[in-house]
């Protein structure tokens, strides 16, 4: 093993991380930077210094995640969570809950909102709270100013509609970035922070957690869902095997499941 899998193997799994996750160049480039910081030069000292230095776990975790995304990102699943889950639930008039966790800079969660006001006819009120764990991106998520990149996605209609031109970046409206509460919440150790009828959860805990984290997630989750209410997975993530009598698939091949009967039910 080299220095840095020795490194991976002994950081990794107190974090809940799942190490084939990791685009490992650029995590290594981003911790030796962080040991050059401290004066360090090579991870076996790196290690020494964790095991001195509680609070510097604080430090290495962010190093480690990817904070990468963009509006209607695989907007294929968007256009089907809105005419199969949206609708349906604007259609019942209740008022409906949503939460984007690991939302990044919001992307995810405005996304929703869009889609929401796009709807025809008259709406019930949709609450939507997006959490993550990395104070910087929520940051940037209240302040509602995105580079090009972001937009990729976005119908051009939409863009119009939504977004204005500052500099060489876009501004989404106001209203939009205000309807959103954002928050930091760790989905590692805390538990879904409130009762849902839709909870995104998309490139995060089943794509970079270990299975145990991940089956733990997907069970509060199931817990935190109304009956009938859905889960939306990354494009290539999977649910647990464990949690699979839980969920059926709206609508294959997208990742959109809907809560069956009770979890306690279910796992008798
Ligand atoms: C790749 S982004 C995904 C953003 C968005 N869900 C999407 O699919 O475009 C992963 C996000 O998960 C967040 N994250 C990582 N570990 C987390 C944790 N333990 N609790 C909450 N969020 C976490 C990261 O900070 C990052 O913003």
């Amino acid at each position: 093993m080299t220095d840095f899998e020795t490194f991976l193997a002994e950081t990794l799994p107190p974090l809940g991380l799942a190490p084939a996750a990791l685009i490992r160049r650029n995590i290594r480039r981003r911790i030796m930077r962080r040991m050059e910081s401290v004066g360090i030069h090579d991870f076996s000292s790196y290690l020494q210094f964790l095991r001195r230095n509680p609070s510097e776990w604080d430090v290495l975790r962010p190093l480690f995640t990817v904070t990468i995304s963009r509006f209607f990102r695989n907007r294929r699943v968007f256009e089907t969570l809105a005419s199969q889950v949206l609708s349906p639930l604007a259609a019942k008039g209740n008022p409906v809950c949503a939460w984007s966790s690991g939302c990044a800079s919001g992307e995810e969660a405005f996304t929703l909102r869009i889609l929401w006001e796009e709807l025809p006819g008259k709406k019930p009120d949709l609450s939507i709270v997006a959490t993550d764990i990395d104070e910087e991106c929520l940051k940037r998520a209240g302040e509602g100013l995105y580079p090009e990149s972001s937009l990729r996605e976005v119908p051009g209609e939409i863009s119009d509609r939504y977004f204005g031109r500052e500099g060489g970046r876009y501004r989404l409206r106001e209203e939009v970035v205000r309807s959103v509460a954002f928050r930091r919440h760790d989905l590692l150790c805390e538990s879904p922070p409130g009762d849902f009828d839709l909870v995104l959860c998309r490139n995060a805990a089943f794509t970079y957690f270990t299975v145990p984290r991940r089956i733990a997630i997907v069970e509060a989750i199931a817990e935190a869902l109304a009956p009938g209410g859905c889960l939306v997975l990354g494009r290539t993530e999977k649910l647990p095997r464990e949690a699979a009598a839980w969920f059926f698939r709206v609508c294959p091949p997208h990742n959109i499941f809907r809560r069956l009967s009770p979890v306690a039910a279910v796992r008798g």
